[in-house]
């Protein structure tokens, strides 16, 4: 088939050619945005799902949702190098600047703009200072303690209050949550917190691996009833046969059904895994309907490709003994292992993997769904390691 015309898209945030299997949260997020406008009260959302599946693209779809829905909408990508307040104040200072732009009296916009300045003086970034303009004097004693769980709630309230009174709303999208530090995480849902018991037009969508695990405390309760938490999965078999099956049949071409069901069989519906393998199977094939040897070719090379991509680029970033942690992991199989059965495959005590298991988190490479386990945040991982490393000896 024609590569100019292959319809797939694989890749970190490329938009799909059709978004399946979502229209549950969208519809979700449509409520939020025109609930919270309207002043009525309704929970923030965090969607949470491994990797692959398709949070930056839904996440993409929320943003031009939110301006759909006339929000002011500010997405940041957090980093495991970057501090959030370093990410967050730029994107607040532009939109301070774009809401001074709009009609409206009131010196709101001004005073948002003064608390972000007093705040930026404490975080210590400097955010193309000059452009503040030397009338702007920052808003001594607010958002300025240096305490980050004080002052993004100030800071936020601020920002929100100057978009109330130009009557608008802000839409704050974070993705890759799971790299805010713990104080900014808890700083951050402080200040929604305040922004639901003061119904200020301020909304947050996140989206990252599981986070909720690794709350403790107060930050865990509130959490709990401020958001709500969408998990983000593989699709089903119909939507992944949607997925592939509609956008080649808009350039005349079609998927056997039996082909498709041995699609769904080896990527297990995971989104990213759905549109490598479609992309690989339109370049293999020559005719339509595409068959299901054409997709048993198409699997070497699909697989080929992710071993020396996908997986190899984080099996590249492990240290010896993290690899080693993994390669026990996925001797035990797919799903969620407890540490001591991990411990025991390795023949060493519970104890001493702590470290090694703190790295992998940190890292993003496994992740806790339930006290004690353990699971891949990658779909698939544990087939990979097994190819990795093929001649790992348990120890029991
Ligand atoms: N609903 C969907 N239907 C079909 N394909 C999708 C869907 N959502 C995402 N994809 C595809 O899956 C791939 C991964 O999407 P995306 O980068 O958004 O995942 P992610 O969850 O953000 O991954 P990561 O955790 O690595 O950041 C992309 O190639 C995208 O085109
Ligand atoms: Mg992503």
């Amino acid at each position: 088939m024609d590569h100019i015309k292959n319809p797939f898209s694989p890749g970190a945030g490329s938009p799909p050619p059709e978004l399946v299997g979502r229209d549950g949260v969208l519809e979700e997020s449509r409520i939020l945005f025109a609930r919270v406008r309207e002043k009525r009260a309704e929970k923030s959302m965090l969607l949470t799902g491994l990797r692959g599946v398709g949070k930056t693209v839904l996440l993409n779809e929320i943003d031009r949702l939110a301006k759909r829905e006339r929000y002011h909408a500010i997405l940041i990508e957090a980093h495991e190098g970057k501090s959030f307040p370093a990410l967050l104040a730029p994107q607040l200072r532009s939109l301070l600047f774009d809401l001074d732009r709009l009609a409206g009296a009131g010196d709101k916009v001004r005073r948002g703009l003064g608390v972000l300045r007093s705040f930026l003086g404490v975080i210590k970034v400097k955010v193309g200072e000059t452009e503040f303009g030397l009338d702007i004097e920052p808003a001594r004693g607010t958002a300025d303690s240096g305490d980050l769980e004080a002052d993004l709630p100030n800071l936020l309230a601020a920002v929100a209050e100057a978009a109330q009174e130009r009557q608008t709303a802000v839409a704050l999208l974070v993705d890759e949550i799971q790299f805010l530090k713990q104080t900014e995480l808890s700083a951050l849902i402080m200040a929604m917190h305040k922004m639901q018991q003061s119904r200020f037009p301020l909304v947050l969508v996140g989206a990252g691996l599981p986070i909720l695990p690794g709350l403790a405390g107060e930050s865990k309760s509130y959490a709990e009833r401020l958001f709500s938490f969408p998990i983000i999965g593989p699709l089903s078999e119909i939507d992944a046969a949607k997925a592939l099956q509609d956008p080649v049949k808009r350039l005349g071409v079609e998927f056997e059904a039996p082909a498709l069901a041995e699609i769904f069989q080896v990527t297990q519906g995971y989104p990213y895994f759905l549109q490598e393998w479609g992309y690989q199977t339109w370049n293999q094939a020559s005719v339509s309907p595409i068959t299901p040897d054409v997709v048993r070719r198409a699997t070497e090379e699909a697989t080929r490709r992710l071993d020396n991509n996908f997986f190899r680029v984080r099996f590249d970033r492990l240290t010896p003994s993290e690899k080693n942690f993994l390669r026990a992991m996925a001797h035990l199989g797919p799903g969620v292992h407890r540490t001591g059965d991990i411990a025991e495959t390795l023949g060493v005590k519970i104890t001493s993997l702590g470290p090694v298991r703190g790295k992998l988190i940190k890292k993003g490479m496994i992740y806790s769904p339930a006290y004690g386990g353990m699971a891949f945040t990658v779909p698939l991982f544990d087939q990979f390691m097994r190819r990795a490393i093929p001649e790992f000896q348990p120890h029991v």
